[in-house]
């Protein structure tokens, strides 16, 4: 016979101890599946599995708290199709202060459900670290109160810390990109802004140098066209000499533009007005090239201060673009939008976004740092100046706003712009 047959107390024992083996070693396996960088739902469907691997449960729903307003929001609920339940189940917790008393104990708690009355008790797992609160598992289970015992509730405790902690992480890293992307966002702005300004500073000065010999030649060549006993040939020359004198004056009003870019007539405005003045605008050519308009404009945003003109500018160089990159026709979405709280990068304020959306040829990611530089064109000779984006460029920054591309090679280009609601 052996020892522990002899001796019940220590087959007990042995069993304890056996038992608290196995909940180590489930332990050190979630946390081994858990401490993998994680996003919110691989550490849900972890922590799920070993929930359910800990106790029978019928419901389970994660609540995380949100940054801006404090308030509990459902971020999963398992099985998915009994979110409202969840929602409701909580609502009413808060109600009767059961939430506050469980969030302040930092401990689980047995309960008796308030939706599924005398059917089912709730389990309220809080998920806090030393620093806060962080959110809130809700379990639903069918076993009664009393045959749930303290072990079950311990273990459970355990899960809950070992998620929060790795939740925290996730969203400690999760702001710390958001923060690393504005700030590389603030320097790639910096950059630009400074290449501009030294480009305005060289420009404005040397094209008044242009203007006045270019004023000149041109009113000369006006002069000999005016001869009645020219030959053909010569007319012909002195064609070519007028046209391309207005092309250089084309070009060097648009510099003298782009350096003297400041805002003049500063009114309230409805960016929506202002969007389909520059869409009738171009409308011709739009018709022409088989283009199809798609328009989701919001129309309850505020006004916003601006230069009309100038903005219009920008609008229709964005549509031009737009319609120079899709020559078999295509989409045109333009859509305007309050820019969510959640969407905003840290220190930001309201922002109102105007985005025009092409499925056009897109930008080569080679070319996508450029494509604001004065001069930068992929058009054939002649036929672009590669002024229109920095213009635009130049005018939303004195706007306080802010103009940003993404292109996919092939698929299309988007062009968002972001203006701030208070200056
Ligand atoms: N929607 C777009 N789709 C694809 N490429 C674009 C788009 N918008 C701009 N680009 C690229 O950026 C370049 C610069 O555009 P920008 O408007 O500054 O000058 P441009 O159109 O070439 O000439 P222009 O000064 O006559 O407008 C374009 O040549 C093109 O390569
Ligand atoms: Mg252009």
């Amino acid at each position: 016979m052996s020892e522990s047959e002899l001796n019940p107390e220590v087959n007990k024992k042995q069993n304890a101890l056996l038992d608290f083996i196995e909940k180590m070693e489930q332990m050190s396996k979630f946390q081994e599946k858990i401490d993998a960088p994680a996003d919110i739902d691989q550490i849900w469907r972890v922590f799920l599995e070993e929930v359910e691997n800990s106790i029978d449960v019928d419901i389970c729903a994660l609540f995380t708290v949100d940054e801006h307003t404090q308030e509990f929001v459902l971020k999963k609920a398992s099985p998915a199709d009994k979110e409202s339940i969840c929602s409701k189940e909580l609502d009413l917790q808060i109600e009767i202060g059961m939430l506050a008393w469980v969030i302040n104990r930092r401990q689980p708690a047995l309960i008796p459900s308030l939706t599924e009355k005398n059917e089912k008790t709730i389990i309220m797992l809080p998920l806090t670290t030393v620093k806060r609160t962080l959110g809130l598992t809700l379990l639903f289970t069918p076993i009664k109160e009393s045959l749930i015992t303290q072990e079950n509730l311990k273990l459970l405790a355990i899960l809950s810390k070992e998620c929060s902690l790795v939740l925290e992480n996730t969203f400690l890293y999760e702001n710390l990109k958001k923060e690393h992307e504005s700030l590389q966002k603030a320097q790639s702005e910096i950059i630009q802004a400074e290449k501009l300004a030294s480009m305005g500073r060289l420009t404005s000065g040397a094209c008044h140098e242009i203007l006045n010999p270019l004023n000149i030649i041109s009113s000369h060549v006006q002069f000999m066209q005016t001869d009645e006993n020219l030959k053909p040939d010569v007319s012909n020359y002195l064609n070519i000499m007028q046209l391309q004198s207005n092309r250089i004056a084309g070009i060097v009003q648009g510099l003298l533009q782009f350096s003297h870019s400041g805002v003049k007539d500063l009114v309230k405005a409805k960016i929506n007005d202002v969007v389909e003045s520059a869409l009738a605008q171009a409308k011709y050519e739009l018709k022409m090239d088989k283009i199809q308009i798609v328009k989701h404009l919001d129309h309850n945003l505020p006004l916003i201060t601006g230069d009309v003109a100038n903005l219009s500018k920008v609008f229709i160089i964005l549509v031009s673009n737009a319609i120079d990159a899709m020559p078999e026709g295509g989409t045109l979405t333009i859509l305007t939008k309050m820019v969510s709280e959640k969407d905003m990068l840290p220190g930001e304020s309201t922002r109102i976004q105007v985005m025009f959306e092409d499925t056009g040829c897109g930008i080569s990611p080679e070319n996508m740092g450029k494509i604001f530089d004065p001069f930068f064109t992929t058009k054939e000779a002649g036929a672009g100046t590669g002024l229109g984006l920095a213009l635009s460029y130049g005018i939303i920054r004195d706007h306080g706003g802010i103009i940003n591309a993404e292109s996919k090679t092939g698929k299309g280009s988007k062009f968002s712009i972001y203006f701030p609601t208070k200056k």
